[in-house]
């Protein structure tokens, strides 16, 4: 884990959601799913923002999360980063599905980028389909996630917590169906200590007792998962 300071370059609408973009740190590659914490220092934020990862290239990196409104293009902020578990991609992995609630945060283009480059055909679910996905990726409703996960070798989900018995429902998911074939999960929950102050709002409850999402997760594997939450 690192920290620093950034100052924001841009912030831009993608997708329908806030984006920031600031310089690339290239002594780092966060896995997909980690996330740093943010804050701008002299101003009265309760508390930092998680962002991830949704795109970058040599200079630059753009950030997604809920971006407070008081943040602007020359804002300066302090983060630490990467945190938490992310995707775990199989390299062997030759069919990559993933699935969603809602419009996607981002989070999981760069995992896109990741199944295209070792040659997977990618099946993106969700109600709402980025308008950048590569012409390559075949879009479907969420609905046809429960058929994509039984063509799938691995499968990414993404929501909140409160929107996990949703997402099950469209998976036909029960908790204690064995997925059949390695699917992770990236939930979003407030992370509000980043795992400093032991606060536990971040709790997740698995089978074998609670996880802290900021520490443990935000990615968990599905099986692992208690369901209802
Ligand atoms: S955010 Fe505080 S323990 Fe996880």
């Amino acid at each position: 884990m690192a920290e620093g300071e950034w100052q924001i370059l841009e912030i831009g609408l993608a997708d329908g959601s806030l984006q920031l973009t600031v310089s690339a740190l290239p002594q780092i590659t966060p896995f997909p799913g980690q996330y740093f914490l943010a804050f701008a220092p002299g101003r009265d934020e309760p508390i930092a923002t998680p962002l991830f990862l949704a795109a970058n290239d040599q200079n630059v990196w753009r950030m997604n999360g809920f971006i407070p409104p008081a943040w602007q293009p020359g804002t300066r902020l302090r983060w630490r980063g990467p945190l938490g578990r992310g995707f775990h991609l199989p390299p062997a992995a030759r069919r990559v599905a993933l699935a969603m609630c809602k419009e996607s945060t981002g989070s999981l283009l760069p995992l896109v980028s990741l199944a295209l480059r070792q040659n997977a055909a990618v099946v993106w679910c969700s109600d709402h389909l980025p308008g950048h996905l590569p012409a390559s990726v075949e879009g479907l409703p969420l609905e046809a996630v429960a058929e994509v996960w039984t063509w799938a070798d691995y499968l990414v989900l993404e929501c909140e917590l409160k929107e996990l018995p949703r997402l099950a429902a469209a998976l036909g998911w029960d908790g204690n169906r064995r997925p059949g074939c390695p699917t992770e999960i990236l939930l979003h929950t407030p992370l509000t200590c980043g795992g400093i102050a032991d606060c536990g709002v971040c709790a997740v409850r698995m089978k074998r007792g609670w996880k802290l999402a900021c520490k443990d997760g935000p990615v968990f594997d599905l099986e692992q998962l208690e369901f209802p939450q």
